[in-house]
């Protein structure tokens, strides 16, 4: 049984609290030689895990870096920087250079949502403290930002940013020279077909004129080849028949589902913090409706007092018999 060196996910001193232990879920199986999508990588989950539709395609991250070994990633669609942080987790724990380009506007989108100014703190916060050397973040319209990116200069990019068919299309025809021969282009959300989404469109025109591979899981994730594969396991990947395609996609399904605890798990400090203050928030509440309904009881009291003293008061015992005759009249009438 091989030993995996896995990182201790929720610990951000990455480098300080490798263990060597293999824990139950993270152990690789014997490696069967066919199985050549399943490395040592593939068991890897990041340590990062901000929230992202992305987070069930962690370990094929790992995997892809590890065989692609890219030298340059450009990422259009970073948000909170989970895609962005897989693959360059994945690269620091191979000691592999690499330089991420994690392109943004930082403002949302309509699916994504819009946001504030706090979400590129954090993924700036993160990316200058663990990932000085491989990150660079740049802020901009994806559209004016390609001029800075040469032809042929990356190895993988990832289009993750506006989901409609016609902004997909435009992305991918805008940036896919970008990628040298040998390289990939990954496409998010191509499982997508409610609220305006067309990635999906775009997949099944792209699946016709070249060599691709399709995960359904995690919103769908399209793998296509820029030319020729550079590598043995993206032959593989790209050319699997259907027996093999599907065992690889159930494999890093599974493999994915820990990921997504992992981010649950991740979540459940802030989400409790929420309803922490929630629960303040309704014993203030609570405590301020118990002091109105105070008041109102003292007011109550106050009127039954004055109803009494007035029933009791000579003026009212005198006027008795007036108030039994207007009675009666009301009856007749
Ligand atoms: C789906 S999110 C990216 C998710 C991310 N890859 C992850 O792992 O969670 C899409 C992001 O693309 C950005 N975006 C959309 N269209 C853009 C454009 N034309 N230029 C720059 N950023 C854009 C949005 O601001 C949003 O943060």
């Amino acid at each position: 049984m091989p030993i995996l060196r896995y990182v201790c996910w929720q610990d951000l001193e990455r480098r300080s609290t490798e263990l060597t232990i293999p824990l139950a879920s993270q152990r690789a199986p014997m490696m069967d030689q066919s199985a050549f999508w399943l490395r040592p990588t593939s068991y890897w989950l990041p340590v990062h895990f901000p929230v992202s539709a992305w987070n069930t395609h962690a370990p094929f991250a790992a995997w892809l870096i590890d065989v692609l070994r890219p030298a340059a990633v450009v990422e259009l669609g970073t948000h909170m920087g989970f895609s962005c942080f897989a693959f360059a987790e994945a690269a620091a724990r191979l000691g592999h250079p690499t330089i991420i380009s994690a392109l943004d506007s930082w403002q949302g989108d309509e699916h994504a949502g819009f946001y504030g100014e706090e979400v590129l703190e954090s993924v700036r916060a993160i990316a200058e403290r663990d990932y000085p050397e491989s990150v660079r973040l740049v802020r901009g319209w994806f559209s004016d930002s390609r001029p800075l990116f040469a032809d042929a200069s990356t190895d993988l990019l990832h289009i993750d940013g506006r989901h409609g068919y016609e902004d997909a299309r435009e992305d991918y025809e805008e940036w896919r020279s970008v990628v040298r021969d040998g390289g990939v282009i990954l496409f998010h959300d191509i499982e997508e077909r409610d609220r305006g989404f067309g990635v999906w469109r775009l997949w099944e025109q792209l699946e016709r004129e070249h060599s691709t591979f399709m995960f359904h899981h995690g919103h769908g994730l399209g793998v296509l080849a820029v030319g020729e594969a550079r590598v043995d396991a993206l032959r593989g990947l790209f050319s699997a028949d259907e027996v093999t395609a599907d065992r690889i996609r159930a494999d890093f399904e599974r493999l994915g589902a820990e990921s997504e605890i992992r981010s649950r798990l991740a979540a459940l400090p802030e989400e409790l913090r929420h309803a922490r203050l929630h629960t303040t928030q309704l014993e203030d509440k609570v405590a301020w409706l118990e002091h109105e309904a105070e008041d109102l009881r003292v007011a109550v009291r106050e009127r039954d007092h004055r109803i009494k003293d007035l029933e009791s008061s000579t003026s009212w015992r005198v006027t008795a018999p007036l108030r039994a005759a207007g009675r009666v009249l009301r009856r007749r009438e």
